[in-house]
């Protein structure tokens, strides 16, 4: 089974994180989670008050999949995956604000989630952004090109029409089912371009 690390910034799209969760947790993977300072603002006008904090939030997962789910404060830089000895199959931010993929791209690792993503491209370990913004400026495209050329994976959640989707719901899980991909987790769980 893997060990993903699952870090939530500011960005609008909290409920992507929680939908990824669920799917790798559901699917027996473990889940190494830090969510961010201000991300708790977001979570909190985007999912409700009963997701608000970091504890709130794995709390609203069953028990058996918060078994797999291991909580970090975003300041505790003692955590193990603030090493590059402590092993993780892949690192993801989901969603990713143009904060944080700014502290990425210039290695700013001032918290655990920023720090996390500066191991995984230290390591060579796989490294998928999700960065939410609308227009993107010059800097947010130079720090998104910048990171692609080290090895990271920009993944900005972008619906697919083509896949004809009733609920936005259906459209997120479109959006996992990718991800899952590029996280290298084997999983079908929405059907392929050209499957039934
Ligand atoms: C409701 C709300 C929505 C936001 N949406 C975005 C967004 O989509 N993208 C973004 O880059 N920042 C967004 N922000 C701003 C970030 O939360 C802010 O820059 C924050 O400092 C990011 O910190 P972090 O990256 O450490 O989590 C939003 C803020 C709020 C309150």
């Amino acid at each position: 089974m893997a060990r993903i690390v699952v870090g939530v910034s500011g960005a609008s799209g909290t409920i992507l994180a929680h939908r990824l969760i669920q799917a790798l947790s559901t699917l027996g993977h473990n889940v190494e989670l830090i969510i961010s300072r201000d991300a708790s603002l977001t979570i909190l006008k985007e999912m409700g008050e009963e997701f608000a904090s970091p504890q709130k939030f794995v709390k609203s997962f069953s028990e058996e999949l918060r078994a797999r789910i291991r909580l970090h404060h975003a300041d505790d830089f003692s955590a193990p995956i603030a090493s590059g000895s402590y092993r993780f199959d892949a690192c993801v931010i989901v969603p990713c604000s143009m904060a944080t993929l700014a502290a990425i791209s210039t290695g700013l690792a001032d918290n655990l989630l920023r720090r996390a993503a500066d191991v995984a491209l230290k390591e060579k370990r796989r490294l998928v952004l999700v960065p939410r913004e609308a227009p993107f400026n010059e800097i947010h495209l130079e720090n998104m090109l910048k990171l692609s050329r080290m090895g990271a994976v920009v993944f900005p959640p972008i619906p697919a029409w083509y896949m004809l989707p009733q609920s936005l719901e259906e459209m997120e899980q479109f959006m996992i089912s990718r991800l899952l991909d590029q996280l290298g987790i084997v999983a079908d769980i929405m059907p392929r371009w050209g499957e039934s």
